[in-house]
């Protein structure tokens, strides 16, 4: 189990978009309590959130209090230190350190504040440089939100961490109208541009090999478009609460709920077993199917759930956009004529088609419907054609070609007729 911990509310920047503003105070060392207390045969990662994590006056205390209880450790920092500071970061053993920049120094600093891309670029350079040498951090990352700055100069904030030349992650999240960004609309970006500025990431995702790119959405339709369209592999998954299940949340004054939104029940890591008595409640309420409404038609509805406080929330506007692009592409090719790529062997069975890949001896099976598709692809049928002869709508018939192309079990012979 997880605990995602907000260990501060002290911190060195008063960026605009901050959804952390609600934190308080809290008494010196009663954190470094929590920690010395917490029980390691639950726990076993802590992410290290705020305010800024390395503020707090006991963090290398508590970092090393976890090492010694084998409990992983991962940060976002906003880097904002100077060389002695990393120096020391660079001495402790951290899974994972991702340093918040958002965009090249103009774009970072409209958001962040003045001079604080150059700090967070030299603690980014700083940290990988002493991992060289000390192999201390197992991963370093840089985590972005997207907005109004940032939204024209992404590519090229992309090249710019690409030129690290390390394998260092880039964590690309929506931003969320919570905090100060609730109340700073004109942050947010139009729907039809934050679907541009994925496309865009994921056509250059392949030239620039020293990023592991990752984004954080969790509308599997959105990934699938995205990997289908430009051979990106952002792992498709749906979304379901994972509060009491894997993830806990403790605030900054270490007490613990199931997530940050809900802090009706407080929970107990005490042992194993104060843990399941506390956390029965929230997880009657969590692990109810809550789906959005309108997402009837989607292939992922079965495994797409919204947070189940929110009750009753539409289908997100980010879906319809990348839908409407995703049937236009694969309506465009509508025009094709397919022929069967040459290492194909087809079996035709009764009822089924078995189709064999001499290439990588992987092997395919098709009902009626592919079975039939399949007989029609001879270099003869355009996709509009053979929707029409089996009377199959001409974007199921487009999908399933497209997704055969893909595999590369097909190839196009001509477009243009
Ligand atoms: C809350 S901060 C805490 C750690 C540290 N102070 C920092 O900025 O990296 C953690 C991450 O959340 C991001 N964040 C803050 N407000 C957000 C919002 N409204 N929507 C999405 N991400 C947000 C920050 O940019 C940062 O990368
Ligand atoms: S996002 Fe991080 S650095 Fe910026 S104000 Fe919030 S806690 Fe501070
Ligand atoms: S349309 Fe609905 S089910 Fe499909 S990915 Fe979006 S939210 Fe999930």
């Amino acid at each position: 189990m997880k605990i995602v911990v907000d260990l501060t509310n002290k911190c060195n920047l008063s960026c605009k978009h901050c959804g952390a503003t609600k934190l308080k105070d809290c008494p010196e060392g009663v954190m470094l309590n929590f920690f010395k207390e917490l029980n390691s045969d639950i726990i076993d990662s802590v992410d290290l959130l705020g305010g800024e994590p390395f503020l707090h006056p006991n963090i290398f205390e508590i970092i090393n209090i976890l090492n010694k209880k084998g409990i992983l450790i991962n940060i976002i920092t906003n880097g904002q230190f100077n060389d002695d500071f990393i120096n020391r970061i660079s001495q402790n053993n951290i899974s994972s350190i991702f340093v918040s920049i958002d965009g090249l120094e103009k774009d970072n600093d409209n958001l962040r504040g003045k001079g604080s891309f150059k700090k967070a670029d030299n603690f980014l350079k700083k940290i990988i440089k002493n991992n060289n040498r000390f192999h201390n951090i197992s991963f370093i990352g840089v985590n972005t939100v997207i907005n109004v700055y940032n939204k024209d100069n992404l590519i090229p904030f992309m090249l710019y961490l690409n030129g690290f030349g390390e394998n260092i992650g880039w964590q690309i999240n929506p931003l969320l109208g919570e905090g100060k960004a609730a109340e700073n609309r004109d942050l947010f970006i139009k729907n039809e541009d934050e679907i541009d500025i994925l496309e865009n990431i994921a056509k250059n995702v392949n030239l620039n090999k020293n990023l592991i790119v990752s984004l954080n959405y969790n509308l599997p339709l959105i990934l699938e478009y995205l990997n289908k369209r430009y051979s990106t592999e952002f792992p498709v998954k749906g979304y379901q609460c994972d509060a009491c299940i894997s993830t806990i949340y403790c605030d900054e004054f270490g007490d613990l709920y199931p997530c940050r939104k809900y802090r009706k029940k407080i929970l107990s890591v005490e042992s194993m077993e104060r843990f399941q008595e506390t956390s029965k409640e929230f997880l009657k309420l969590s692990l109810i199917e809550n789906h959005y409404i309108g997402c009837d038609n989607c292939a992922y509805t079965g495994i797409c759930n919204n947070c189940p406080l929110e009750k009753e929330r539409q289908r997100p506007e980010l879906c319809q956009v990348c839908e409407n692009r995703y049937v236009e592409y694969i309506n465009s090719f509508k025009n094709c004529i397919y022929m069967v790529s040459k290492d194909i062997i087809l079996e035709n069975l009764k009822n089924k088609l078995v189709l064999i890949s001499i290439k990588n001896d992987k092997k395919y099976e098709y009902d009626v419907n592919g079975k039939e598709i399949y007989s029609l692809i001879n270099g003869k049928n355009t996709v509009m054609s053979i929707s029409q002869k089996l009377d199959i709508d001409l974007f199921d018939v487009s999908y399933f070609l497209y997704n055969e192309l893909i595999k590369s079990n097909i190839r196009i012979l001509n477009n243009s007729i």
